[in-house]
């Protein structure tokens, strides 16, 4: 076998067979196959596609290339969720400990931000002696204590993907459904989690633009996750706007800790509890009630000992960022949209995203919303506040913002997107 039988095969649009496609995988782990060579077959299968069996092959060999974890030592049910990233999504923060609270184990295997989304963990790390990195052991440890986890995943899951996903981000190979759903779903499997909630993504903030190609990406993640024997549902979410009224890090852990405490915005509150309903059916506990668990402040009370199990202080107060700008509605009538890249863009150029894996990250940057598509605006009042330790930055992220906002005529009829599109399963 050899890495330029392979290229050319799927450059011609021909099917890769089972052997090309398990060697490839793992030459590819080991150093034998090239960057420049797993490059080109990368840009051959974006543009050239792969059909379903070649997709679960290619997850397959993925799974293989490093360890696959067991939970089957715990005595809750697992779920687990998995987002394909937006502006403003801080969903898993209060999901992870809201559905510990109705008795699910959740082990939620996170990243970190790159581009204009934001990572997880970074947001996390906004809170005083946090940790994200845990060995296997000490995992297991805030699972069983807990009931919810979440840190980064370890270096042996998945090891052909994280060199594959760290090569397609320098070559323009990222937006291929193939890549994407075989990228996510190798690591959701190797997880080991029982059952998987996918919140697919649609819309300017999402790397799916149109809701039918997140509908596509949606439903070839669900067929893997089925096929490998993992309860697996989708969700096709609107990304068009961000998510409730923050994107930065500090600004997101500070919004789910409303929501936590029974308050925050209703779209967030509106996707968590459709998120916590679609987990907790999947792990077989149906009759649970998420809602009463925000409400009782039981989900509260996982959150603080989730944060205290990995280091953290939930009490300490959240680092602010030390300047601040303000962008004003530039004219008075019903604000009708409010772009969710450019306010992820905006928030990256203040400092709250990193444009290289290595980059450090503000944890006070961000971006803070006073109205949503939808709402009376009248000419001048505040709309968005941005906040950044590095002022320099602000004409950057206002340039960022340009044609981000659209407001119609006093009395136009607005039609909402609904925050939940579609339901794969
Ligand atoms: N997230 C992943 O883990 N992989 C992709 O390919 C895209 C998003």
């Amino acid at each position: 076998m050899d890495a330029i039988s392979v290229i050319r095969a799927k450059r011609d649009r021909n099917r890769l067979t089972d052997a090309q496609i398990d060697w490839v995988v793992d030459a590819y782990t080991r150093g034998e196959v090239a960057d420049e060579q797993m490059s080109a077959l990368a840009m051959a299968i974006l543009l050239n596609g792969m059909d379903r069996a070649e997709i679960a092959r290619w997850t397959a060999a993925m799974i293989a290339s490093g360890e696959r974890m067991d939970f089957s030592s715990l005595p809750r049910p697992t779920a687990d969720k998995h987002s394909t990233g937006g502006v403003g999504d801080k969903i898993t923060l209060p999901l992870a400990p809201l559905v510990a609270a109705c008795g699910a184990a959740v082990p939620q295997l996170s990243g970190r931000g790159l581009g204009h989304t934001g990572g997880t963990l970074d947001k996390l790390e906004s809170i005083p002696g946090w940790r994200a990195l845990l060995s296997n052991r000490e995992m297991l440890d805030v699972l069983r204590d807990v009931g919810s986890v979440i840190c980064a995943a370890g270096d042996g899951l998945a090891p052909a993907d994280r060199k594959l996903y760290a090569l397609r981000d320098v070559t323009g190979t990222v937006e291929s459904i193939p890549l994407i759903a075989s990228s996510i779903m190798s690591k959701k499997i190797a997880e080991g989690t029982g059952s998987l909630v996918l919140d697919v993504k649609a819309g300017s903030g999402a790397f799916m633009k149109n809701a039918e190609d997140a509908r596509e990406l949606a439903a070839t993640m669900v067929g893997l996750g089925t096929d490998h024997g993992v309860r697996t549902v989708a969700l096709l979410t609107d990304m068009s706007t961000p998510l409730g009224l923050t994107a930065g890090n500090a600004l997101e852990v500070r919004e789910s800790v409303e929501v936590l405490a029974g308050g925050g915005p209703a779209d967030v509150v509106e996707l968590t509890l459709a998120l916590a309903r679609e987990m907790l059916d999947a792990a077989g506990l149906p009759d649970a009630d998420p809602a009463k668990a925000l409400a009782d402040g039981s989900a509260m009370d996982h959150w603080r000992r989730m944060i205290a199990a990995q280091g953290g202080d939930p009490d300490a107060p959240l680092p602010v960022a030390r300047d601040r700008h303000v962008v004003t509605a530039p004219a008075s009538g019903i604000l009708t949209g409010l772009d969710a890249y450019a306010v992820g863009v905006a928030a990256w150029r203040l400092g709250a995203g990193r444009a290289r894996k290595e980059d450090p990250v503000q944890a006070g940057a961000g971006v803070e919303l006073h109205a949503k598509p939808g709402a009376a605006v009248t000419a001048g009042q505040p709309l968005l506040t941005l906040h950044t330790d590095t002022p320099e930055k602000f004409g950057y992220a206002v340039e960022a913002l340009e044609g981000a906002v659209a407001v119609a005529e006093p009395g136009t009829a607005y039609e909402p997107t609904p925050v939940v599109l579609d339901r794969i399963a």
